[in-house]
């Protein structure tokens, strides 16, 4: 323990002397309240600290006493349903002690310390503990089990930071407190169930995957024209009221990860409240249960301290790397990374750093690229497949794309769910504009989906197509108007039309369509390309416009994603075949009328 003073603070950031042999990142406390803090500069015998905590009432020449250990998240069982603030205090115990205005310094352990959770050892531990092999020799040697949640099996393993040697001790099965060793080795490790690890370190892995699954979102326009993967990353950029927020809430519902990290940094209260309210009610798709069971939140909304937002991002990226290594698949969203930026901006400002471009710090980037890089499909040290997946929000000011946080982030992502004004403002949601948006995954995921549903690449470049074609047609139209085109050309945008209106388009309050199944999805597009296809083959054949679209198939073709139950593929089959009828006897009309 090194004790050191304060003898500056502002905001934030405050300096003390006395702190000269502490460590770099190293975990203070700070005054008479003991405020969680941490070391972010050495000069001499003065260290500069960020504090996580409401700093009112610190003085000058209080104590600053180092931990000597870096800004570290317990991880064991019990994380699963928890709402944690940026520093891991779960929120109802602060709650429970301090009311709904946090107090500074109220402290709350990561975890219970007194719960109890059935321990299982694994039963092949015993046999390399007889072969004498060390914890070097099997990286991340599964202990043992607890069946976390429902949903959740929370595997204990060696630690990757372990000092080695042969485990000489493992506990039977039993009931255990998270602090309980349950292993130990002939070099005097001590293996807890929960152990902790630093948050600003990457956990490490046995080597990167390709990333050719998706990870299915269950939006229409996300999976089929901009795919995601199981560790892949993408952001979400868009003006205030875009959806970033709906859009992330949506994923975190529906997408097939087993495990979901919910980071609500920086933004209003509210928001996280219609989370914390929604997500406990809400049942998993999967297993029947609520979502909460594999669901970890983390909030730090804009009137938590902003220290506290920094770091909020690195304990998400800890949690979900822990549960990755277990061989899980991990969903983290951060909602907004802009405001993790400009809490960066605010701290670097207060050091006095020299700022960069519109005030961020010159290692805006590189933080950036650091949290991005942290996402990926890997072999874990088991031995066994995990991944983390990143789908970051920024809200750019005034929706300007041009800005750096949009700008940097799109360097680190593959992914570019831009988020459309004028979609928005049209209520077309989810408003993911398909001219400026892009996934660098989709050839990836390409032999996924050809395999789940034989058609999907080349019925998406079709579509794609269709949309590229009707954008040009658009400024023909604004300038002569719709009826000085040719039906041909007419023909592509009501097709147009009704790809946004019974594809692109998804209500996330809809029941029957805020979620829809990777098959389906194939379905719906097969039905519209299907449909403009025979279209233009009656049109050619002298059929006027009008006749196509008056069909009452044009219609249902728009309402088919809300019409026909997700569980239905009967429903889907007799809409292609009503379809199919009414389009064969219009062609069929015209060619007889063209015999005669
Ligand atoms: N997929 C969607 N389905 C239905 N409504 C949506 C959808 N996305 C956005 N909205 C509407 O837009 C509003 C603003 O969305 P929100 O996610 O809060 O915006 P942002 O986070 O970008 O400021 C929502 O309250 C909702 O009414
Ligand atoms: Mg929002």
């Amino acid at each position: 323990m090194i004790e050191g003073r304060i003898i500056r603070i502002s905001g934030p950031i405050i300096r003390a002397a006395g702190l000269g042999a502490a460590g770099l990142f190293d975990v203070v406390a700070v005054g008479e309240k003991q405020l969680t803090g941490e070391i972010v500069r050495l000069e001499g015998n003065e260290a500069v600290i960020q504090v996580y905590e409401d700093e009112t009432g610190l003085r000058i020449g209080d104590a600053a006493v180092s931990t000597g250990r870096p800004f570290s998240v317990l991880l064991g069982p019990g994380l699963m349903g928890t709402i944690y603030d940026g520093i891991q205090r779960p929120l109802e115990t602060l709650f429970s002690q301090n009311g709904p205005f946090m107090a500074a310094g109220g402290r709350g352990e990561p975890l219970e310390a007194d719960k109890r959770w059935p321990f299982v050892p694994d039963p092949q531990v015993s046999a390399s503990l007889a072969a004498g092999e060390t914890v070097e020799a099997r990286p991340a040697l599964l202990l043992g089990t607890v069946k976390e949640t429902e949903s959740i099996i929370c595997k204990i393993m060696v630690p990757p930071n372990t000092r080695g040697g042969r485990i000489t001790e493992l506990l039977p099965p039993g009931d255990y407190r998270p602090d309980t060793v349950v292993a130990r080795t002939d070099r005097g490790e001590e293996i807890p169930l929960a152990q902790w690890w630093p948050a600003r370190i990457p956990r490490p892995n046995g080597g990167r995957l390709a990333p050719d699954e998706p990870l299915i979102t269950g939006q229409r326009v996300l999976d089929v024209f901009f795919p995601l993967t199981k560790g892949g990353t993408a952001v979400i950029p868009g003006g205030f009221g875009t959806g970033k927020t709906m859009t992330q809430h949506a994923i975190a519902k529906w997408c097939d990860a087993d495990v979901i990290i919910y980071i609500g940094c920086g933004e209003r209260g509210n928001e996280m409240t219609d989370v914390l309210s929604e997500f406990p009610h809400l049942v998993d798709p999967r297993t029947g249960r609520s979502l909460m069971e594999r669901t970890i939140l983390i909030a730090n909304t804009s009137n938590m301290p902003v220290a506290a937002r920094e770091v909020s991002i690195y304990t998400g990226l800890t949690l979900g790397e822990f549960y990755r290594d277990m061989g899980y698949h991990v969903a983290i969203m951060a909602d907004s990374t802009s405001r993790w930026a400009e809490a960066l901006r605010e701290l670097s400002g207060r050091m006095e750093e020299m700022p960069a471009e519109e005030g961020f710090p010159a290692y805006l980037p590189t933080r950036l690229a650091e949290f991005y890089e942290r996402a990926g499909r890997v072999r874990t040290l088991g031995g066994e497949e995990g991944s983390v997946s990143i789908i970051g929000a920024v809200s750019p000011p005034g929706g300007d794309f041009s800005e750096p946080v949009t700008q940097h982030t799109k360097r680190f992502i593959r992914c570019f769910w831009a988020l459309d004004r004028d979609l928005a403002n049209a209520r077309h949601y989810p408003a993911v504009g398909w001219i400026d948006s892009y996934s660098e995954y989709a050839a990836e995921v390409e032999p996924w989906w050809e395999k789940a549903s034989g058609q999907w690449a080349q019925l998406r470049r079709e579509a794609m197509d269709l949309l590229n074609r009707e954008q040009r047609l658009a400024e023909i139209v604004r300038l002569v108007g719709p009826d000085a085109l040719p039906d041909d050309q007419r023909l592509i945008l009501l097709a147009a039309e009704i790809l946004k209106a019974g594809f692109l388009q998804q209500n996330s309050f809809d029941e029957a369509d805020m979620y829809c199944p990777p098959v389906k999805q194939v379905r719906i597009l097969e039905f519209i390309m299907e449909f403009y296809q025979k279209a233009r083959i009656c049109i050619r054949l002298g059929a006027p416009l009008f006749k196509v679209s008056s069909l009452p198939v044009r219609e249902r073709l728009s309402r088919i994603k809300n019409e026909v139950k997700n569980d239905d593929p009967e429903g889907l089959l007799d809409f292609e075949q009503e379809m199919r009828k009414s389009l064969d006897e219009l062609e069929r009309s015209y060619r007889n009328r063209e015999v005669l």
